[in-house]
């Protein structure tokens, strides 16, 4: 709820992006919405077909999404690495295009960041040599980058291991170091492209929960890429799927399991542990007037408040942050979620 009053720090704007010669005047010839056959007869490959979407300040928005599907290339996009085939991107109410070379390279030092899969980490320079390194870009001095460093390091939990390099770190332990060198310059929009893909589940597990918990402290804009749908409930305010470049559904994980917009979203949601990701929100009878007074968070999830309600009897009372009672919760509201 509160996300969605927030303004938005991201725009894209109908965004193509085309691989292939001429690939801007075709697709103008092609028309508003040429298909699979067109792209195929001049031989062009379309990574990102007319996204258009919205991303809040403050707010973690996940993209989803089979491999090839388009996530790299639309992050390459809203990051000005690529030059968009049509359409627009808009950081911070600001046209990309419209920008100067020195405008660019200045909004990707300083204002935007970014964490890869593979790590990229530098292998001749210690733990503190890359998480300093985007500040000596930046012709920071070599006390006030170090010391930087050295907050990033302890901030992602790796004190003590400041001179080591990084093969003698795990892979948790190097993109640990990923993401204290992309917060070294303290960007206002943070994306991570698939950053715990090349983890196994566990360390991957870890590293979700230890991303939440630095989100809560810094309250950063995040894009995160995943092709896990799991990850992307687990971590995002709001997700959007892409299939062959487009975006099939956009929303938050409860809407796109209460509402998924085709059979290709709904096989997705199959799997999920509802229980764990629905809120009492979501599901509860805003009509119906309470008639017990065992009250519910409204923002709590149905795992937590199942005992209560299916032992309680009638009505329970579903209040917000306030306190103010805003719908009605029965236990016959719930089963279908439970089982
Ligand atoms: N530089 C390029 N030239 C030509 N085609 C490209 C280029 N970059 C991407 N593509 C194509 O665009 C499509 C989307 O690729 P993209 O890398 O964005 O997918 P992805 O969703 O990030 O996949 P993955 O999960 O495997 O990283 C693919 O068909 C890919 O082959
Ligand atoms: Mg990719």
């Amino acid at each position: 709820m509160e996300a969605q009053e927030k303004p938005s720090i991201l725009e894209c704007m109908d965004i193509w992006k085309v691989f292939g010669n001429n690939a801007q005047s075709l697709l103008s010839e092609l028309g508003p919405n040429p298909d699979d056959n067109a792209f195929a007869r001049h031989k062009l490959i379309a990574g990102v077909r007319g996204v258009s979407l919205k991303v809040r300040k403050g707010e973690i928005f996940v993209i989803m999404g089979l491999s090839g599907s388009g996530k790299s290339t639309l992050v390459r996009c809203m990051t000005g690495l690529h030059a968009l085939t049509a359409g627009h991107m808009l950081i911070d109410g600001l046209d990309l295009a419209q920008l100067s070379d020195a405008d660019l390279v200045h909004l990707r030092r300083r204002k935007i960041s970014m964490v890869f899969q593979d790590f990229a980490l530098l292998p001749h320079l210690t733990v503190l040599g890359n998480v300093a390194f985007p500040l000596r870009v930046q012709g920071i001095g070599r006390q006030a980058r170090e010391d930087t460093a050295l907050r990033m390091i302890e901030l992602v939990g790796l004190k003590g291991r400041e001179s080591y390099y990084p093969d003698e770190l795990s892979g948790g332990q190097q993109q640990r170091v990923g993401i204290a060198r992309s917060l070294t310059t303290q960007p206002d929009v943070w994306f991570l492209d698939e950053p715990f893909s090349a983890l196994d589940p566990l360390i991957r597990r870890d590293m979700q929960t230890e991303f939440l918990r630095l989100q809560s402290m810094l309250t950063k804009t995040i894009v995160f890429i995943t092709h896990d749908f799991d990850e992307a409930v687990r971590l995002a305010d709001r997700m959007a799927v892409m299939k062959d470049g487009r975006i099939v559904q956009i929303g938050r994980p409860e809407d796109l399991i209460l509402s998924p917009a085709d059979e290709y979203i709904e096989n997705f949601t199959r799997n999920i542990p509802k229980n764990k990701v629905l809120r009492v929100r979501s599901i509860m009878d805003a009509r119906t007037a309470p008639n017990n007074d065992v009250a519910l968070p409204a923002e709590a999830c149905l795992c937590d408040v199942a005992e209560r309600v299916i032992t309680g009897k009638g009505h329970h009372p579903v209040v917000d942050a306030e306190g103010t009672v805003v719908g009605a919760l029965h236990r016959s509201d719930l089963a279908q979620y439970l089982v």
